[in-house]
């Protein structure tokens, strides 16, 4: 037997109490966002016909989402993250704002005032040493005429052999593997550091535990995080995800797109080594960033995020 009373007068009175459109006090943005979940969210429960049982489940599940800092790593695996790049796409589209190195999502791992470098940077500290390949990494930020921005700062963060982040894994030393660098006179940033490894969700955590439930992977591959902004040039939040890896096109968190993978080169010959100053395998990663001009003061920042959520072993 399917009941409903959502449609009522009684009920829509009720929610629009509930979301205090009964009082002059607050916020007006919130009570129309309020509104409209409580309306969405009672319909859903008709609709779907959700249990007792059910809706109880879902608010201990929110319970233990947020105890662990997870909802920036569920949001990003149920693609809503991806969800906000599309959306900005597509307003850009009818603006005709369109060009240059495409967005994909920042995820829930950044972390603010990594140390600044002129024109080069080390990323890594030494502590995977005897396992992990040496990266050559860089490239040059343009503008839409291939023009190169000098002064830009390249913000960058990556995991390490074992798919963590410094600051979330406490075995890490403070921001390895995160650094800002500034563009030389031709727009150049160079990086050393070590071949990243993809990142996967904590099998125990409660984002795996929905993901099981819809018969998903938690993976990423392996990929490297970039900030790029300049005065007059309208921030960038982007990745470059590393050819080769068996989750490029299947990556939990949609993050991949045409134009941001990087094809990494995987060198062995000992002359090419020692002119690095490296020994054995290493590799190389060249990628280009063309960013469009701003329109406002507003275009030249990232958006407003609280800082990084706690994921790892929180
Ligand atoms: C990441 O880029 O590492 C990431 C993105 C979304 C969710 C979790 C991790
Ligand atoms: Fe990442």
């Amino acid at each position: 037997m399917t009941v409903k009373i959502t449609h009522t007068a009684e009920i829509q009175k009720f929610f629009e109490e509930a979301a205090g459109f009964g009082n002059d006090n607050g916020s007006p943005r919130l009570k129309r966002i309020m509104l409209r979940i409580l309306q969405d969210t009672a319909k859903l429960i008709e609709d779907l016909e959700i249990t007792q049982d059910e809706f109880w489940f879902a608010v201990d599940y929110i319970n233990r989402l947020g105890a662990r800092g997870e909802a920036g790593l569920l949001v990003a695996g149920l693609g809503l993250e991806h969800f906000l790049d599309l959306l900005q796409d597509a307003k850009d589209e009818q603006l005709g704002r369109t060009g240059g190195t495409p967005r994909t999502i920042e995820g829930p791992l950044y972390v603010a005032g990594a140390p600044i470098a002129e024109g080069e940077a080390r990323m890594d500290d030494g502590s995977e040493e005897d396992v992990a390949t040496v990266m050559f990494l860089e490239g040059r930020v343009l503008d839409l005429d291939g023009k190169p921005i000098a002064g830009a700062t390249v913000d960058l963060w990556h995991a390490n052999t074992k798919g963590n982040y410094s600051y979330f894994d406490k075995s890490q030393s403070e921001y390895n593997l995160r650094r800002r660098i500034i563009t030389d006179a031709e727009g150049r940033y160079r990086a050393r550091s070590i071949v990243p490894s993809g990142y996967g969700c904590d099998p125990q955590g409660p984002t795996q535990e929905c993901l099981d439930l819809l018969g998903r992977h938690g993976q990423r591959p392996a990929h490297i995080h970039f900030f790029i902004s300049a005065p007059g040039y309208r921030h960038l939040t982007t990745q470059i995800n590393l050819a080769g890896d068996r989750y490029l096109w299947d990556d939990f968190a949609y993050a991949t797109r045409d134009g941001l993978v990087g094809d990494i080169r995987f060198i062995e010959d000992a002359e090419a080594a020692a002119k690095r100053g490296v020994k054995g395998r290493f590799a190389e990663l060249e990628f280009n960033f063309q960013l469009q001009k701003a329109s406002s003061a507003e275009d030249e920042q990232r958006s407003r995020r609280p800082r990084a959520l706690q994921v790892v072993g929180a």
